[in-house]
Order: structure tokens, then sequence, then C-alpha cells
């Protein structure tokens, strides 16, 4: 059969109201963005996926277009082909932009990614102003506030709609205090606050369910290591990236409870960044419930204990940074 023919009936069949969402994920030949197309192409609630990068963009797609799930796979490549990349859709993914190296914190990475969110964003603002956007490029701390200037200045911006990814802080979290505990991950929820680099990642260990307590050595370890599970990766990696794998698991995660929100569903609730009035300050990650708006409802801190009200006071104090040094960016 003529490949043109394949390709309209593949059309006609995302065309013709397959039930499930349009996703696109922006960076997709990368590290995250290659086994995070893999995945969204195997989730039920996915009926178009597109893969956007400015290389590699259409070995990938041909790639995971073999698999044989529901989604139709679509690829885009470079600046010419965004817009066509975006219109329509209901969820855009972004992991694209430069990784950390061994000796780099998450803030070295604003120059080139800051650029790379601007430009992607302001082609979200123009094709698909309505889509959910889930930031995974660093540093979040900085990117998400960006993404909202560029939405405000676009007349387009919904704070609800904009949701930095940190889930991979609350996977690790989860991981990390099972460990510790004796108990299976999947059982285990723990709380993570505040941002998505060093300090600014609060887990808050006396929220932890199924309740259980910690001694102050335990507790030291568990938030340091939490707090440097990136680190950890950067360096066991040694020059070849930061966290891929995981990443995508947990960018997979966070998108799958976008959708389920989006579908209506009921308690969906998940840790995230975004625009908030819990502290003082214009972004801060707490548990947000998902539904299909977005972040419907932002969840307060809850009880703090000692230890995590002052890490809480550092937190804000390196975000207030953070956000501002986001914002400056565009409004200079
Ligand atoms: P990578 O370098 O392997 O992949 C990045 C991809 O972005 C490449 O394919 C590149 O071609 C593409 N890209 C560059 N400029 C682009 C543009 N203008 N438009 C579209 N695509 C573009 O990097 P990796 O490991 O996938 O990491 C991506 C980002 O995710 C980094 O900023 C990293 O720091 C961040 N990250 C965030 C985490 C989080 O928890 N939020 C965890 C781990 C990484």
């Amino acid at each position: 059969m003529e490949e043109s023919s394949v390709l309209r009936r593949a059309n006609c069949r995302a065309k013709g109201g397959a039930p499930g969402f349009k996703v696109a994920i922006l960076g997709a030949a990368g590290g995250i963005g290659q086994p995070l197309a893999m995945l969204m192409k195997m989730n039920p609630l996915v009926s178009v996926l597109h893969l956007y990068d400015v290389v590699n963009a259409h070995g990938v797609t041909a790639d995971i277009s073999h698999m044989d799930t529901g989604a139709v796979v679509r690829g885009f490549l470079g600046q010419p082909q965004l817009e066509s990349a975006l219109t329509g859709m209901d969820l855009v993914i972004i992991p694209a932009g430069v990784p950390r190296k061994p000796g780099m914190t998450r803030d070295d990475l604003f120059n080139i990614n800051a650029g790379i969110v601007r430009t992607l964003c302001e082609g979200i603002a123009k094709c698909c102003p309505n889509a959910i956007v889930n930031l995974i490029s660093n540093p979040v701390n900085s990117t998400v506030p960006i993404a909202a200037e560029v939405f405000k200045k676009a007349g387009t911006y919904e704070p609800k709609r904009l949701l930095g990814v940190t889930t991979l802080d609350v996977v690790r979290a989860n991981t990390f205090v099972a460990e510790v505990l004796g108990l299976d991950p999947r059982e285990v929820d723990v709380p993570v606050v505040g941002g998505h680099s060093g300090v600014t990642i609060l887990p808050l260990l006396s929220q932890v369910k199924p309740p259980c307590s910690f001694t102050p050595e335990e507790t030291e370890y568990l938030t340091n290591r939490i707090q440097n599970g990136g680190t950890e990766v950067v360096e066991a990696k040694a020059g070849a990236g930061s966290a891929t794998l995981s990443m995508a698991y947990a960018a997979v995660k966070f998108a799958d409870a976008c959708l389920r929100g989006l579908r209506g569903d009921a308690g969906v609730v998940e840790c995230t960044f975004v625009a908030s009035q819990v502290t003082e300050l214009p972004f801060f990650a707490t548990k947000v419930r998902l539904g299909r708006s977005g972040a419907e409802e932002i969840y307060q801190l809850g009880p703090l204990n000692e230890y995590e009200r002052v890490g809480l006071e550092k937190a804000k104090e390196e975000l207030a940074g953070s956000i501002t040094k986001g914002v400056s960016f565009i409004r200079k």
C-alpha cells in the first residue's frame, strides 16, 4: 500500500475521535524525550502524540510509531514545524534543553534553557493556548516564571495550566524513605514541597504515609539524599548527562495524572511547582488536585515540625532569587 494512503488512514483514525487526548513532547529526541515518548505511546489516554525536536525527530518518530498501541504518532523537525507540532494539543510536555554535567548546578543551565523555553512557550501561546503545560527543562524554579511571563505577554496566561514537573523529587523521596522503612515504595507517599533544586526541594517527612517517625540522623540523611538525588545521577553518569530514565518515568506519572484530571477523574492529587498563594512567593510546589482546568485546588503545607520550618525558610530564600531571575529575563 502507498505510504501516503497509510498516513491518510492514520490521520482519519486520529480525527475520527479515537477517545483520548492530543499530547506534544518538545525535545522528544533527547535523553528524557525518547523514553518519555515511548511511555506516552503506551498510555491508553493518548490518541495523538506529536514528537518535536531540533534534531532526529523523524528517526525517533519512525521507531516509536511501530509500537502496536493506540496513539497515532507524528514527527516535527525544527522551528518551521513548531506550529504544526503544537496546533490542537491538550497537553504539552517540555523536556527540551541542555542537562547538567558534574560540578554544575541547575542554575548554570539558565542561559541556554531560558531562551529555548521562551521560544517554545511563544509557540504554545499562539497555537494551543488552552493546553496544560508540563515544564521539565531546568532550572524549573526559573523556567516556570519565564513561561508565565511569556503567556502574560501573549494574553493567554492561566496559572492553573502551567505546571513545573517536580515528580522526580517525590519518586526519589518515596524510594529512599521506603528503603529506610523496609517497605515497598508503592506503599509510601512523601509530600515534597518548595521547588526543584538543592535546598528548595523540601521533603515533609513528618507527613509521610503510612504514618511513621524518623530519628534526627535518618531525617538528615533522607533530606540530604532527596535534595541531592539529581547530583547523585549526574556524578554517576560522569559527563553523560543527568537523570533521564527515572525522569521519563516521573514525567509520565505526572502527565498521566494531568490527563486523568482532564478526563474529569476525581481525587487526582500530585505535587507540582505552580502559581500559588501558599507562601508569600508567587510560585511554590505543593500538592494540588488536578482537574479539567489543570491545578484546580492548591493544598496548604499542613503542620510542619521545627526541622521543616527551618528548611522552609532556606527554600524560600533561594526560590525568591530564582523566580526573580526568570521574571526579569522576559521583562528586561
Ligand atoms: P538532552 O540533551 O539529552 O535532550 C534535550 C533535547 O532537547 C535534545 O534532543 C535537543 O535537541 C532538544 N532541544 C534543544 N533545543 C531545543 C529547542 N529549541 N526546541 C526543541 N528541542 C530542543 O537532555 P535531557 O537529559 O533530556 O534533559 C532535558 C532537560 O530536562 C534539561 O534541562 C534537564 O536539566 C532537565 N531535567 C529536569 C528534571 C526535572 O526533574 N524537572 C530532571 C532531569 C532533567
